[in-house]
């Protein structure tokens, strides 16, 4: 029995079905493995890849009309007799509604906005000033506003610059604009991107507590497209710390503390089409945009109000559990509750980033 089954499945395998497996299974497996092998590798990323070390979370207390006094002894800090000043450093790219929202909502705790553009995008195309080109919208601002232009290289074909060398001369830039706006030791100083848009409460509990520490992240809620999209609590890269002689401007993980629920990250929230497409094409993981008609405005608009991956991506999860529960769309959220007060105050010039408002113009 046991010999004859044996050899009933080592028998050669017929021609035709041999002619099939050759010709069209595995040119489909290995067209399939190429279109789909980032997809692939992400799902198996909680196999080969590791989490990065778990953040400390320092708990954050916060509620309207709390003195300020209770709000420090909470967090184990005191009360200052008077603010520390706060430097608001961005570099900026096209993101012009969220600059606008960022500025007024900071502007009451802000000393100085310093932000640094670059004539070409890190990826090395050339790119307007958006800032200086369209400064009058932040007049209301313009004492506070220190603005620098970095000169950007433009790069050729077949130059194999990474896109994270020039981001990172950019930052470096960014510390000379810092001491050219006068900061000086034992400011606050805040480093973000202009989507991290930390709460007012938040600078205003740093700035008017003692024994805060020197440096922490801030743990943002991260949205997608719009507030009407809450993806989660992963965004960390936005920090605050004490200015001194050895602070040197980073986007990076600098220390394991992070401050809870410290405001809002909005990424690709733009008002405009083609501002998704420039910023694609634009930022440091450009590489993700495999094929052209990932730049298609009409699949662009129907992915914003699905809240699908413009990339087409899996979510870059370290866990099974966490990897399904983050896949397909986001849910939508009817909330608009604990916003930028900014956006509330002109919600019908800013219905795009509202519960609803999905619909962009071109
Ligand atoms: C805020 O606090 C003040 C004084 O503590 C009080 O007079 C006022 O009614 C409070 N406002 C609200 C909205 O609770
Ligand atoms: C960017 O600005 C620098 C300095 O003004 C200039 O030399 C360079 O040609 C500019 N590059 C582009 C792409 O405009």
């Amino acid at each position: 029995m046991a010999t004859r089954q044996l050899r009933v499945t080592s028998r050669k395998l017929p021609p035709k079905l041999l002619v099939f497996i050759l010709l069209i299974v595995i040119p489909i497996s290995v067209i399939g493995i190429c279109i789909h092998g980032q997809k692939i590798s992400y799902f198996f990323r909680p196999v080969w890849d590791n989490p990065p070390p778990p953040f400390e979370r320092i708990p954050h207390y916060y509620a309207e009309n709390i003195s300020m006094e209770h709000l420090c002894h909470l967090h184990g800090w005191s009360i200052r007799s008077e603010p520390r000043r706060i430097f608001d450093g961005i570099i900026f790219s096209n993101e012009l509604d969220l600059l606008e929202i960022r500025w007024h909502e900071l502007d009451p705790y802000v000393s100085k906005f310093v932000i640094l553009e670059s004539n070409t995008t890190f990826t090395g195309i050339p790119k307007p000033l958006f800032f200086a080109s369209n400064h009058a919208r932040f007049d209301f601002a313009k004492d506070k506003i220190v603005h620098g232009v970095f000169p950007g290289r433009v790069a050729f074909h077949g130059s194999h610059e990474e896109p994270f060398v020039l981001e990172s001369e950019q930052r470096g830039a960014m510390n000379g604009l810092l001491r050219q706006a006068e900061i000086s030791t034992g400011d606050l100083l805040i480093m973000s991107d202009t989507d991290e848009i930390p709460s007012p409460h938040t600078l205003k509990l740093l700035q008017w507590c003692d024994g805060i520490p020197s440096l922490l992240h801030l743990e943002l809620r991260h949205y997608m497209y719009s507030f009407e999209f809450p993806v989660d609590y992963s965004s960390w890269r936005a920090s605050i710390q004490i200015y001194g002689p050895w602070t040197r401007y980073r986007h990076s993980r600098q220390t394991n503390l992070i401050l809870s629920d410290a405001g809002w990250h909005c990424s690709f929230c733009f008002r405009h089409l083609e501002e998704f497409v420039f910023k694609m094409t634009a930022y440091s993981h450009a590489d993700r945009v495999k094929q052209k008609d990932f730049l298609d405005y009409s699949r662009i608009q129907r992915i914003v109000c699905k809240g699908d991956d413009l990339f087409d991506m899996l979510p870059e999860e370290y866990t099974f559990q966490e990897l399904i529960k983050k896949m397909g769309s986001i849910p939508h959220s009817a909330s608009a509750v604990h916003l930028p007060a900014y956006v509330i105050e002109n919600a019908d010039k800013f219905r795009f980033l509202l519960p609803g408002g999905c619909l962009r113009t071109s």
